[in-house]
């Protein structure tokens, strides 16, 4: 099936403007997902070199899970959120007991380790498996809710289940990996949350926020 217009243009503009990031230059489901984990809540510039420091100290998932919880937390330090680098210690002994030390690629065996959800089964099943399963994050969310000019809440039942849906429509079932980092990557870059350059965005003439005036008010977020 050919891929939409809509990913087409995203990920022709990925290829022109994509960042070097670490994890983008491998297939290891290990580094992909330790990547994924720290990008949770945290910024890229602030995540690299956390990265690094856990790749350098733990270059294997049988070196994280054999350390002792205690490292894992001191090299932690600075990101915030514990509970992720105990889920994260958790999962890497997960995959010793139950996986044979094989980090698992397909999305219903992620799911079964500690602290792995929708989002980080569908980065890590797609980026390294191809998978087709589309990523729902925050940048994703507000590139559909502006192109599409979508103002169910976010945070809502209903707007999860249209995103999600939606996100799959449009995803390109022969390379679901680059079509997802690429949509991350210009929510990250070209469709930013404040000010956003609309003027210089190869997708302002089919944005239908642009055309309702409403990019400044898309995404909706119900208050918590
Ligand atoms: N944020 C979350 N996942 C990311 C990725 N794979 N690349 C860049 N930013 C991200």
């Amino acid at each position: 099936m050919r891929p939409t217009p809509f990913s087409t243009q995203i990920q022709s503009w990925y290829d022109k403007n994509k960042r070097d990031l670490p994890w983008r230059n491998t297939n290891d489901p290990y580094k992909i997902w330790l990547s994924e984990i720290i990008l949770q809540q945290t910024r890229v510039v602030q995540g690299l070199p956390y990265y690094q420091k856990f790749i350098d100290s733990f270059p294997t998932v049988s070196d994280l899970a054999n350390a002792q919880e205690q490292e894992v937390l001191v090299l932690w330090q600075g990101l915030g959120y514990y509970s992720r680098a105990r889920n994260l210690h958790a999962a890497a002994k997960m995959v010793l007991s139950e996986f044979d030390g094989v980090f698992p690629t397909d999305y219903q065996n992620l799911k079964k380790l500690k602290g792995v959800g929708d989002y980080t089964a569908s980065a890590v099943s797609s980026f390294c498996a191809q998978e087709p399963q589309a990523v729902l994050d925050g940048n994703v969310f507000r590139v559909l809710a502006r192109y599409f000019n979508i103002d169910l809440a976010i945070n809502s039942t209903p707007g999860q289940k249209y995103f999600k849906q939606l996100a799959l429509d449009l995803l390109d079932k022969d390379q679901p990996g680059k079509h997802n980092q690429a949509i991350m990557e210009f929510g990250a870059l070209q469709c930013t949350p404040k000010s956003p350059d609309c003027n210089n965005c190869p997708l302002n003439t089919s944005c239908l926020a642009i055309k309702h005036g409403k990019t400044d008010q898309l995404p909706v977020k119900h208050k918590a």
